[in-house]
Protein backbone atom coordinates (compact mmCIF):
# COMPACT_ATOMS: atom_id res chain seq x y z
CA UNK A 1 0.00 0.00 0.00
CA UNK A 2 1.33 3.63 -1.11
CA UNK A 3 0.82 6.36 1.62
CA UNK A 4 -1.60 7.75 -0.79
CA UNK A 5 -3.31 4.72 -0.76
CA UNK A 6 -3.32 4.33 3.30
CA UNK A 7 -4.92 7.82 3.38
CA UNK A 8 -7.63 6.97 1.34
CA UNK A 9 -8.12 3.99 3.95
CA UNK A 10 -8.56 5.74 6.49
CA UNK A 11 -10.27 8.49 5.21
CA UNK A 12 -12.86 5.79 3.96
CA UNK A 13 -12.85 4.09 7.33
CA UNK A 14 -13.59 6.88 9.05
CA UNK A 15 -16.52 8.07 7.07
CA UNK A 16 -17.96 5.19 7.24
CA UNK A 17 -17.65 4.72 11.16
CA UNK A 18 -19.14 8.43 10.71
CA UNK A 19 -22.14 7.46 9.50
CA UNK A 20 -22.75 4.25 11.38
CA UNK A 21 -22.68 6.40 13.82
CA UNK A 22 -24.74 8.82 14.01
CA UNK A 23 -27.03 7.65 10.90
CA UNK A 24 -27.72 3.79 10.90
CA UNK A 25 -28.86 2.69 7.88
CA UNK A 26 -32.28 0.28 7.79
CA UNK A 27 -30.66 -2.56 7.01
CA UNK A 28 -28.32 -2.57 10.04
CA UNK A 29 -31.07 -2.84 11.94
CA UNK A 30 -32.17 -6.10 10.84
CA UNK A 31 -30.19 -9.49 10.67
CA UNK A 32 -27.81 -10.89 10.13
CA UNK A 33 -26.73 -7.58 9.58
CA UNK A 34 -27.90 -6.02 13.32
CA UNK A 35 -24.10 -6.61 15.49
CA UNK A 36 -23.17 -3.56 13.18
CA UNK A 37 -25.74 -1.20 13.93
CA UNK A 38 -25.83 0.97 17.10
CA UNK A 39 -26.71 -0.82 20.46
CA UNK A 40 -29.96 -0.40 20.61
CA UNK A 41 -30.58 -1.19 24.35
CA UNK A 42 -32.78 0.84 26.29
CA UNK A 43 -32.21 2.28 29.87
CA UNK A 44 -32.43 -0.93 32.08
CA UNK A 45 -34.16 1.61 35.34
CA UNK A 46 -37.62 1.52 32.82
CA UNK A 47 -37.98 -2.21 33.51
CA UNK A 48 -37.88 -1.76 37.16
CA UNK A 49 -41.58 -1.47 39.41
CA UNK A 50 -41.65 2.46 39.02
CA UNK A 51 -40.84 2.23 35.24
CA UNK A 52 -37.98 4.40 35.52
CA UNK A 53 -39.18 6.98 37.48
CA UNK A 54 -38.55 7.81 40.75
CA UNK A 55 -42.26 7.00 41.87
CA UNK A 56 -45.99 6.44 40.43
CA UNK A 57 -48.97 8.15 42.24
CA UNK A 58 -52.17 6.83 41.72
CA UNK A 59 -55.07 9.19 42.79
CA UNK A 60 -58.39 7.90 43.73
CA UNK A 61 -60.89 8.60 46.00
CA UNK A 62 -60.69 6.44 49.22
CA UNK A 63 -64.94 5.80 48.88
CA UNK A 64 -63.99 4.45 45.35
CA UNK A 65 -62.85 1.24 46.84
CA UNK A 66 -63.46 -1.13 44.07
CA UNK A 67 -61.25 1.20 41.40
CA UNK A 68 -58.55 1.03 44.17
CA UNK A 69 -58.77 -3.03 44.27
CA UNK A 70 -58.74 -2.92 40.44
CA UNK A 71 -55.96 -1.04 39.92
CA UNK A 72 -53.81 -2.73 42.64
CA UNK A 73 -54.56 -6.04 40.89
CA UNK A 74 -53.48 -4.27 37.44
CA UNK A 75 -50.23 -2.89 39.07
CA UNK A 76 -49.44 -6.44 40.39
CA UNK A 77 -49.55 -7.88 37.15
CA UNK A 78 -47.39 -5.82 35.30
CA UNK A 79 -44.79 -5.82 38.19
CA UNK A 80 -45.60 -2.18 39.28
CA UNK A 81 -45.32 0.02 42.60
CA UNK A 82 -48.00 2.30 43.02
CA UNK A 83 -48.35 4.83 46.03
CA UNK A 84 -51.73 6.19 46.62
CA UNK A 85 -52.86 9.98 46.40
CA UNK A 86 -56.53 10.68 48.15
CA UNK A 87 -58.39 12.28 45.35
CA UNK A 88 -60.41 15.08 46.99
CA UNK A 89 -64.19 15.63 46.76
CA UNK A 90 -65.10 19.31 44.74
CA UNK A 91 -67.34 19.62 47.90
CA UNK A 92 -64.15 19.69 50.67
CA UNK A 93 -62.48 22.69 48.72
CA UNK A 94 -63.40 25.80 50.15
CA UNK A 95 -63.68 28.80 47.54
CA UNK A 96 -61.24 31.03 49.01
CA UNK A 97 -58.01 28.20 48.65
CA UNK A 98 -58.89 28.86 44.52
CA UNK A 99 -56.41 30.77 42.36
CA UNK A 100 -57.76 33.33 40.49
CA UNK A 101 -60.22 35.32 39.27
CA UNK A 102 -63.77 33.12 40.22
CA UNK A 103 -64.48 34.93 36.27
CA UNK A 104 -61.33 33.43 35.03
CA UNK A 105 -63.40 30.05 35.45
CA UNK A 106 -64.88 28.61 31.95
CA UNK A 107 -68.77 28.46 32.24
CA UNK A 108 -68.35 24.47 32.41
CA UNK A 109 -66.22 24.49 35.42
CA UNK A 110 -67.86 22.09 38.02
CA UNK A 111 -67.75 20.77 41.15
CA UNK A 112 -66.08 17.36 40.13
CA UNK A 113 -63.54 19.74 38.29
CA UNK A 114 -62.38 21.43 41.46
CA UNK A 115 -61.84 18.04 43.34
CA UNK A 116 -60.05 17.16 40.46
CA UNK A 117 -58.20 20.15 40.24
CA UNK A 118 -57.22 19.82 43.89
CA UNK A 119 -56.00 15.83 43.78
CA UNK A 120 -53.54 17.15 40.98
CA UNK A 121 -52.33 19.75 43.21
CA UNK A 122 -51.65 17.42 46.11
CA UNK A 123 -49.55 15.34 44.28
CA UNK A 124 -47.78 18.06 42.62
CA UNK A 125 -46.72 19.31 46.12
CA UNK A 126 -45.89 16.10 47.29
CA UNK A 127 -43.47 15.70 44.43
CA UNK A 128 -41.70 19.06 44.91
CA UNK A 129 -41.72 18.60 48.79
CA UNK A 130 -40.41 15.48 48.89
CA UNK A 131 -37.53 16.72 45.79
CA UNK A 132 -38.70 13.78 43.76
CA UNK A 133 -37.06 13.93 40.30
CA UNK A 134 -39.75 12.25 38.24
CA UNK A 135 -43.11 10.38 38.98
CA UNK A 136 -45.74 9.40 37.05
CA UNK A 137 -49.81 10.24 37.77
CA UNK A 138 -52.18 7.85 36.89
CA UNK A 139 -56.01 8.22 37.33
CA UNK A 140 -57.73 5.39 39.21
CA UNK A 141 -59.10 4.48 35.42
CA UNK A 142 -56.01 3.85 33.89
CA UNK A 143 -55.68 0.93 31.97
CA UNK A 144 -52.50 -0.16 29.18
CA UNK A 145 -51.27 -3.00 27.56
CA UNK A 146 -49.51 -5.98 29.17
CA UNK A 147 -45.98 -5.28 27.40
CA UNK A 148 -45.83 -1.86 29.16
CA UNK A 149 -42.68 -1.74 30.06
CA UNK A 150 -41.41 -2.66 26.51
CA UNK A 151 -43.20 -0.17 25.18
CA UNK A 152 -41.99 2.61 27.48
CA UNK A 153 -38.41 1.34 26.76
CA UNK A 154 -38.69 2.35 23.23
CA UNK A 155 -41.11 5.40 23.97
CA UNK A 156 -37.88 7.00 26.50
CA UNK A 157 -35.50 6.39 23.36
CA UNK A 158 -37.63 8.01 21.24
CA UNK A 159 -38.72 11.03 23.89
CA UNK A 160 -35.10 11.59 24.20
CA UNK A 161 -34.84 13.88 20.81
CA UNK A 162 -37.17 16.38 22.97
CA UNK A 163 -35.64 16.07 26.02
CA UNK A 164 -31.85 15.33 25.64
CA UNK A 165 -30.21 18.62 24.77
CA UNK A 166 -26.72 18.44 22.96
CA UNK A 167 -24.92 21.33 23.90
CA UNK A 168 -27.61 23.02 24.71
CA UNK A 169 -30.01 21.87 22.18
CA UNK A 170 -32.35 19.40 21.99
CA UNK A 171 -32.80 17.46 18.33
CA UNK A 172 -36.31 18.45 18.07
CA UNK A 173 -35.32 22.37 18.24
CA UNK A 174 -32.50 21.83 15.38
CA UNK A 175 -35.58 20.69 13.17
CA UNK A 176 -37.77 23.43 14.22
CA UNK A 177 -37.57 25.54 11.35
CA UNK A 178 -38.49 22.40 9.10
CA UNK A 179 -41.47 22.06 7.72
CA UNK A 180 -43.24 18.71 8.87
CA UNK A 181 -39.47 17.20 9.92
CA UNK A 182 -39.88 13.36 11.01
CA UNK A 183 -37.32 10.56 12.04
CA UNK A 184 -37.34 7.45 12.32
CA UNK A 185 -36.84 5.81 15.89
CA UNK A 186 -34.18 3.67 14.21
CA UNK A 187 -32.34 7.15 12.62
CA UNK A 188 -32.10 8.87 15.95
CA UNK A 189 -28.22 9.45 16.85
CA UNK A 190 -26.81 7.56 19.37
CA UNK A 191 -25.45 10.02 21.35
CA UNK A 192 -29.07 10.76 22.47
CA UNK A 193 -30.15 7.78 22.70
CA UNK A 194 -27.12 6.17 24.59
CA UNK A 195 -28.71 4.13 27.97
CA UNK A 196 -25.50 4.86 29.68
CA UNK A 197 -26.87 8.73 29.98
CA UNK A 198 -28.14 9.28 33.79
CA UNK A 199 -31.69 9.82 33.52
CA UNK A 200 -33.84 6.99 31.86
CA UNK A 201 -36.29 10.26 29.62
CA UNK A 202 -34.00 12.32 29.01
CA UNK A 203 -32.10 15.15 31.43
CA UNK A 204 -34.22 18.35 30.64
CA UNK A 205 -38.02 17.92 30.61
CA UNK A 206 -41.26 19.19 32.42
CA UNK A 207 -44.30 16.32 31.15
CA UNK A 208 -44.55 13.09 29.38
CA UNK A 209 -48.10 12.94 28.46
CA UNK A 210 -48.77 8.98 28.01
CA UNK A 211 -51.96 8.65 28.79
CA UNK A 212 -55.05 11.23 27.25
CA UNK A 213 -57.86 11.09 24.74
CA UNK A 214 -56.64 12.68 21.79
CA UNK A 215 -53.87 15.43 21.06
CA UNK A 216 -52.38 17.13 17.67
CA UNK A 217 -49.40 16.82 15.94
CA UNK A 218 -47.69 20.28 16.49
CA UNK A 219 -46.56 21.76 13.07
CA UNK A 220 -44.70 25.34 11.91
CA UNK A 221 -48.38 26.42 10.19
CA UNK A 222 -50.33 25.86 13.37
CA UNK A 223 -47.87 27.94 15.71
CA UNK A 224 -47.37 30.61 13.27
CA UNK A 225 -51.23 31.53 13.32
CA UNK A 226 -51.19 31.76 16.81
CA UNK A 227 -49.39 34.94 16.78
CA UNK A 228 -47.18 37.92 15.02
CA UNK A 229 -44.49 36.65 12.86
CA UNK A 230 -41.53 36.98 15.36
CA UNK A 231 -37.93 36.60 15.57
CA UNK A 232 -38.37 33.43 17.48
CA UNK A 233 -40.89 30.80 18.10
CA UNK A 234 -38.75 29.17 20.72
CA UNK A 235 -41.93 29.14 23.04
CA UNK A 236 -44.11 26.58 20.83
CA UNK A 237 -43.80 23.00 20.87
CA UNK A 238 -41.46 21.90 18.02
CA UNK A 239 -42.94 20.17 14.96
CA UNK A 240 -40.50 17.21 14.91
CA UNK A 241 -41.98 13.59 14.69
CA UNK A 242 -40.26 10.46 15.96
CA UNK A 243 -42.05 7.14 14.12
CA UNK A 244 -41.72 3.84 15.34
CA UNK A 245 -42.57 1.53 12.28
CA UNK A 246 -44.65 -1.91 12.28
CA UNK A 247 -44.82 -1.61 16.53
CA UNK A 248 -47.55 -4.35 16.76
CA UNK A 249 -49.17 -3.49 20.25
CA UNK A 250 -50.62 -0.43 18.42
CA UNK A 251 -54.30 -1.36 17.15
CA UNK A 252 -55.53 -1.29 13.23
CA UNK A 253 -56.40 1.95 11.79
CA UNK A 254 -59.95 1.47 12.90
CA UNK A 255 -59.81 1.16 16.35
CA UNK A 256 -57.38 4.44 16.31
CA UNK A 257 -60.00 6.49 18.74
CA UNK A 258 -60.61 7.44 22.25
CA UNK A 259 -64.16 6.11 22.35
CA UNK A 260 -66.15 3.58 20.02
CA UNK A 261 -68.42 6.31 19.07
CA UNK A 262 -65.73 8.58 17.66
CA UNK A 263 -64.23 9.42 14.36
CA UNK A 264 -60.48 7.47 13.67
CA UNK A 265 -57.46 10.00 14.95
CA UNK A 266 -55.73 11.78 12.24
CA UNK A 267 -52.94 8.99 12.85
CA UNK A 268 -55.18 6.47 11.14
CA UNK A 269 -55.10 8.45 8.22
CA UNK A 270 -51.26 9.51 7.93
CA UNK A 271 -49.35 6.53 8.44
CA UNK A 272 -49.28 3.11 7.89
CA UNK A 273 -50.81 0.94 9.98
CA UNK A 274 -49.08 -0.30 13.66
CA UNK A 275 -47.20 3.20 13.25
CA UNK A 276 -46.95 4.68 16.69
CA UNK A 277 -45.43 8.53 16.91
CA UNK A 278 -43.82 10.18 19.63
CA UNK A 279 -44.30 14.29 19.03
CA UNK A 280 -44.02 17.31 21.07
CA UNK A 281 -47.75 18.04 23.25
CA UNK A 282 -50.07 19.48 21.47
CA UNK A 283 -53.98 20.05 22.43
CA UNK A 284 -53.58 17.10 24.51
CA UNK A 285 -56.71 16.26 27.03
CA UNK A 286 -57.70 13.58 29.08
CA UNK A 287 -55.32 12.92 32.10
CA UNK A 288 -55.37 9.37 32.40
CA UNK A 289 -51.42 9.18 33.18
CA UNK A 290 -48.49 12.00 32.60
CA UNK A 291 -45.41 11.93 34.53
CA UNK A 292 -43.73 15.17 35.55
CA UNK A 293 -40.18 15.67 36.41
CA UNK A 294 -39.17 18.00 39.71
CA UNK A 295 -38.56 21.25 37.36
CA UNK A 296 -41.77 20.09 35.83
CA UNK A 297 -43.74 19.99 39.25
CA UNK A 298 -42.38 22.92 40.61
CA UNK A 299 -43.45 25.27 37.66
CA UNK A 300 -47.20 23.34 37.37
CA UNK A 301 -48.16 23.67 41.30
CA UNK A 302 -46.61 27.72 40.85
CA UNK A 303 -48.72 28.57 38.11
CA UNK A 304 -52.09 26.06 38.98
CA UNK A 305 -52.13 25.91 43.02
CA UNK A 306 -51.71 29.70 43.12
CA UNK A 307 -51.95 31.62 40.03
CA UNK A 308 -54.51 30.36 37.06
CA UNK A 309 -57.78 28.19 37.44
CA UNK A 310 -59.73 28.64 34.63
CA UNK A 311 -61.11 24.96 34.12
CA UNK A 312 -60.45 21.72 34.18
CA UNK A 313 -57.03 19.92 34.89
CA UNK A 314 -56.30 18.62 31.81
CA UNK A 315 -57.72 21.29 29.94
CA UNK A 316 -55.19 23.95 31.73
CA UNK A 317 -52.52 21.04 31.50
CA UNK A 318 -53.37 21.77 27.87
CA UNK A 319 -52.55 25.07 27.59
CA UNK A 320 -49.93 25.10 29.81
CA UNK A 321 -47.63 22.17 27.25
CA UNK A 322 -48.95 24.62 24.64
CA UNK A 323 -47.52 27.32 25.90
CA UNK A 324 -50.18 29.62 26.29
CA UNK A 325 -48.52 30.98 29.87
CA UNK A 326 -45.08 31.08 28.41
CA UNK A 327 -43.88 35.05 28.17
CA UNK A 328 -45.53 36.11 24.77
CA UNK A 329 -43.38 37.26 21.96
CA UNK A 330 -45.64 40.23 21.68
CA UNK A 331 -43.63 42.51 24.48
CA UNK A 332 -41.28 44.21 22.27
CA UNK A 333 -38.66 45.10 25.62
CA UNK A 334 -35.52 43.83 25.71
CA UNK A 335 -36.38 41.57 28.76
CA UNK A 336 -39.62 40.13 26.71
CA UNK A 337 -37.40 39.40 23.99
CA UNK A 338 -35.40 37.50 26.07
CA UNK A 339 -38.19 36.12 27.75
CA UNK A 340 -40.00 34.77 24.65
CA UNK A 341 -36.56 33.40 22.98
CA UNK A 342 -36.60 31.11 26.10
CA UNK A 343 -37.56 27.46 25.60
CA UNK A 344 -41.30 26.59 26.65
CA UNK A 345 -42.81 23.69 28.07
CA UNK A 346 -41.16 20.62 27.65
CA UNK A 347 -43.74 18.13 26.65
CA UNK A 348 -44.09 14.85 25.24
CA UNK A 349 -46.80 13.01 23.89
CA UNK A 350 -47.59 9.25 22.16
CA UNK A 351 -49.89 8.42 19.62
CA UNK A 352 -51.85 6.05 20.32
CA UNK A 353 -51.25 6.72 23.65
CA UNK A 354 -49.75 4.39 26.59
CA UNK A 355 -52.44 4.26 29.10
CA UNK A 356 -55.53 4.50 28.30
CA UNK A 357 -59.48 5.13 29.98
CA UNK A 358 -61.09 1.85 31.35
CA UNK A 359 -64.87 2.14 30.68
CA UNK A 360 -66.07 -0.25 32.58
CA UNK A 361 -70.07 -1.98 32.53
CA UNK A 362 -72.64 -0.44 34.41
CA UNK A 363 -73.17 2.16 36.69
CA UNK A 364 -70.45 0.98 38.89
CA UNK A 365 -68.20 2.70 36.55
CA UNK A 366 -69.38 5.80 36.12
CA UNK A 367 -66.95 8.15 36.30
CA UNK A 368 -66.82 10.41 39.03
CA UNK A 369 -65.24 13.16 36.91
CA UNK A 370 -66.57 13.11 33.29
CA UNK A 371 -64.05 12.81 30.63
CA UNK A 372 -64.64 13.88 27.51
CA UNK A 373 -66.09 12.00 25.17
CA UNK A 374 -67.22 9.61 27.70
CA UNK A 375 -70.72 9.38 28.93
CA UNK A 376 -71.73 5.68 27.62
CA UNK A 377 -71.33 4.32 31.10
CA UNK A 378 -74.11 1.55 30.65
CA UNK A 379 -72.20 -0.03 27.58
CA UNK A 380 -72.52 -3.80 27.32
CA UNK A 381 -69.15 -4.59 26.64
CA UNK A 382 -65.94 -3.22 28.74
CA UNK A 383 -63.19 -1.70 26.76
CA UNK A 384 -60.06 0.38 26.91
CA UNK A 385 -59.06 2.19 23.37
CA UNK A 386 -55.94 2.20 22.03
CA UNK A 387 -55.02 -0.90 24.09
CA UNK A 388 -54.63 -4.13 22.03
CA UNK A 389 -53.67 -6.78 25.45
CA UNK A 390 -55.37 -4.90 28.02
CA UNK A 391 -54.52 -5.72 31.87
CA UNK A 392 -57.89 -4.38 32.92
CA UNK A 393 -60.09 -6.31 30.67
CA UNK A 394 -57.80 -9.55 30.93
CA UNK A 395 -57.39 -9.37 34.58
CA UNK A 396 -59.36 -12.66 35.22
CA UNK A 397 -57.49 -14.41 32.82
CA UNK A 398 -53.89 -12.90 34.14
CA UNK A 399 -54.72 -13.67 38.10
CA UNK A 400 -54.91 -17.44 36.95
CA UNK A 401 -51.78 -17.55 35.17
CA UNK A 402 -53.07 -17.39 31.56
CA UNK A 403 -52.61 -15.37 28.93
CA UNK A 404 -53.78 -11.89 27.79
CA UNK A 405 -56.10 -12.01 24.93
CA UNK A 406 -55.71 -9.19 22.78
CA UNK A 407 -59.54 -7.09 21.83
CA UNK A 408 -59.04 -6.77 17.97
CA UNK A 409 -55.93 -8.49 16.35
CA UNK A 410 -53.56 -7.43 13.63
CA UNK A 411 -56.33 -6.36 10.98
CA UNK A 412 -58.54 -5.08 13.45
CA UNK A 413 -61.42 -7.74 13.76
CA UNK A 414 -62.46 -7.93 17.33
CA UNK A 415 -61.62 -10.89 19.31
CA UNK A 416 -63.76 -10.18 22.65
CA UNK A 417 -67.21 -10.99 23.32
CA UNK A 418 -67.73 -10.54 26.83
CA UNK A 419 -65.29 -9.08 29.92
CA UNK A 420 -64.42 -12.58 30.49
C1 LIG B 1 -36.46 2.84 39.16
O1 LIG B 1 -35.51 3.64 38.53
C2 LIG B 1 -35.55 5.01 38.89
C3 LIG B 1 -34.54 5.76 38.04
O2 LIG B 1 -33.25 5.30 38.21
C4 LIG B 1 -35.28 5.15 40.39
O3 LIG B 1 -35.32 6.50 40.80
C5 LIG B 1 -36.33 4.36 41.15
O4 LIG B 1 -36.06 4.40 42.52
C6 LIG B 1 -36.33 2.90 40.67
N1 LIG B 1 -37.46 2.24 41.27
C7 LIG B 1 -37.35 1.14 42.00
C8 LIG B 1 -38.60 0.53 42.54
O5 LIG B 1 -36.26 0.63 42.25
C1 LIG C 1 -33.19 18.03 45.15
O1 LIG C 1 -32.54 17.01 44.41
C2 LIG C 1 -31.50 17.46 43.59
C3 LIG C 1 -30.94 16.27 42.81
O2 LIG C 1 -31.88 15.31 42.55
C4 LIG C 1 -30.40 18.11 44.44
O3 LIG C 1 -29.36 18.60 43.60
C5 LIG C 1 -31.01 19.24 45.25
O4 LIG C 1 -30.02 19.77 46.10
C6 LIG C 1 -32.18 18.74 46.05
N1 LIG C 1 -32.84 19.88 46.69
C7 LIG C 1 -33.25 19.84 47.96
C8 LIG C 1 -33.94 21.05 48.45
O5 LIG C 1 -33.07 18.87 48.67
Amino acid sequence: MTPRHRHVAVFVGLTVTLILWFRTPEWLLIPPFRFLGTPRTAHPDILNRTLGFQHIFAINLPSRTDRRDAMTIAAALSDLEVIWIDGVAGKDVPEKVLPGHPDSRQGGFTVGNKGSWRAHMDVLQRIVRENITSALILEDDADWDVRLKAQMQIFARAARAFTQPRHGQTLAERYRNTHHPELLISRLPRSITDHRSPSPYGTDWDALWLGHCGTEFPTITTTTTRTEPTTSNAHFPPPLRVTIPEDMTVPAPDHLKPHPFAFPDALASQYPPHTRVVHASRGTVCTQAYAVSQQGARKLLWRFGLLTLSGGWDLMLRDWCDGVFHPSTGDATAAGEAASRKRGPTCVTVQPPLFSHFYGKGNGAASDIMAPGGGFVNRQREMTPYVRVSVRLNMGRLVEGEEGVEQWDEEGVEQWDDGG
